[in-house]
């Protein structure tokens, strides 16, 4: 079984360092997230995109709410991560919360092993 910890990212969901593009960056246990917002909802999801690194905070989102990667113009449905443009490719996808406490988002906790 997974074990998936909740850590808030912000106090409300206009407190973050949100860009023109609808989208941030956040920094979790020294590894970066990207986190959107689209139509009302929120998502998170890789920092990079797994076709070639392309920093995806720099890319857009689409009427769809599919982040375009900036390099290659892959999409990438923001929901589930699922290659939308077809090249075979699956981005990483988080849970993510808006509480009365703050925002949170859910992260696999690697333990030990995430030392080396
Ligand atoms: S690096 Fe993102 S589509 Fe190629």
């Amino acid at each position: 079984m997974q074990d998936i910890k909740w850590y808030k990212i912000a106090d409300s969901i206009n407190l973050l360092p949100w860009q023109a593009n609808n989208m941030c960056l956040v920094e979790v246990k020294n590894k970066i997230y990207t986190i959107a917002k689209h139509n009302n909802k929120i998502f998170a999801f890789s920092h990079k995109c797994p076709h070639a690194s392309g920093i995806l905070a720099n890319g857009w989102i689409d009427a769809l709410a599919n982040v375009v990667c900036p390099i290659h113009r892959y999409k990438f449905c923001m929901q589930n991560g699922r290659n939308t443009s077809g090249e075979g490719y699956f981005l990483k996808t988080y849970k993510v919360e808006i509480r009365e406490e703050g925002v949170f988002i859910a992260i696999e906790n690697k333990g030990f092993l995430s030392f080396f």
